[in-house]
């Protein structure tokens, strides 16, 4: 099976190849082409100037992908394409975009929930027991996912205010350290003492799925006005020990969750399962149960068409888009209305 994904859902424009021989499954190409240094500027994605760059680079990194894999048009079962959630001047032209080929080059095209697809990235070439507990952590979401079977899952709990990266990239802001915040944050948390400074773990008590992180962005705003930073140590100890209290309250309530439910694996996705500190710490807390944990590789956890790519496969090994029913055929449109 081979299959063409697109995925333009915020700020980074990509397209990328899956091909499956024989039960296995390879990404054979996955070309991201990323507007982070357009939107810097700006401390934030500014949608009207992402979506006119998404117009600009659309059909050279779809063809770049296909040059990359080595394939034509006519080697393709199907496309999928990321239809929500995200910004819809952006989810338009990738939306757009895979219609068209469709129409011209007589394929299907199944539509892919994104938040699907963060998951989904963990599925690759792994061997799954079920049930599982998703921790999706990204820039617009921080949810718990209860997952049953490859396509059936629920949501259990989410932050009733900014996502976790939404955090790093606010804090990042507070401390003038630029855009997107949780890559800088990290790195400058390395060199930092996570006790220096002590923040507040919201809702790390509240009984539970929920997250909130507003009210520790707003407790590092009153400790800066608290305190004056004299030096980069003094920024790095307050991303340490901010980071340290995001790190903390996730890895609690991601194993209770693990508990409640009697999962056998743990999964993380989204930009912020590339944080290192809370991939080595949730897989020492996941492994002290002795249940199995999977992160995906770096390249599918920030956004990127390879995991749309990998969650068609899983949908379309239930069930096969064809040019008859591919409209009907999506991964959980729900999801965000649980
Ligand atoms: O999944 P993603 O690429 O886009 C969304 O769908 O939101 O996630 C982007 C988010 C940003 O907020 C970014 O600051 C955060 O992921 N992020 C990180 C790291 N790398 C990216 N947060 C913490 N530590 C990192 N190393
Ligand atoms: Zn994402």
């Amino acid at each position: 099976m081979n299959i063409l994904a697109i995925e333009t859902s915020c700020d980074e424009t990509s397209a990328a190849v899956l091909s499956e021989n024989n039960g296995v499954v390879e990404v054979v190409s996955n070309i991201v082409s990323s507007q982070i240094d357009i939107h810097k500027e700006y401390g934030g994605v500014v949608p009207e100037i992402a979506a006119r760059h998404h117009v600009k680079n659309i059909t050279p990194v779809i063809m770049e992908s296909l040059e990359t894999a080595n394939m034509k048009p006519v080697d393709f079962d199907f496309i999928a394409v990321t239809s929500g959630p995200g910004l819809i001047t952006s989810l338009i032209v990738g939306v757009e975009a895979a219609k068209s080929l469709g129409v011209a080059w007589n394929k299907p095209v199944m539509e892919i929930n994104h938040m699907y697809a963060h998951l989904a990235a963990n599925f690759l070439n792994n061997k799954i027991n079920f049930p599982a507990i998703a921790l999706v952590v990204s820039g617009g979401h921080t949810e718990l996912i209860l997952i049953e079977d490859y396509n059936q899952f629920k949501k259990i709990g989410q932050t009733v205010d900014d996502a976790a990266g939404e955090a790093f990239d606010k804090v990042a802001k507070l401390l003038d350290l630029g855009y997107p915040g949780g890559p800088i944050v990290s790195k400058r948390a390395m060199a930092g003492d996570v006790k220096r400074f002590a923040l507040p773990r919201p809702m790390q008590g509240s009984g539970d799925f929920n997250f909130s992180f507003s009210g520790l962005k707003t407790a590092v705003l009153y400790k800066l006005k608290e305190i004056d930073l004299q030096n980069e140590q003094d920024v790095n100890d307050m991303c340490a020990s901010f980071e340290q209290a995001v790190v903390d309250v996730l890895i609690k309530k991601t194993i209770a969750a693990a508990k409640k439910f009697g999962a056998k694996t743990v999964f993380m996705a989204g930009g912020v399962a590339a944080n290192k500190k809370l991939r080595q710490e949730l897989e020492a807390a996941v492994k002290e149960q002795s249940l199995d944990f999977f992160v995906p590789e770096f390249q599918y956890c920030t956004d990127n068409a390879g995991m749309i790519a990998i969650a068609a496969y899983y949908l379309a090994k239930e069930k096969m888009p064809t040019m008859d029913n591919w409209q009907k055929i999506k991964a959980d449109p729900n999801w965000e209305l649980e």
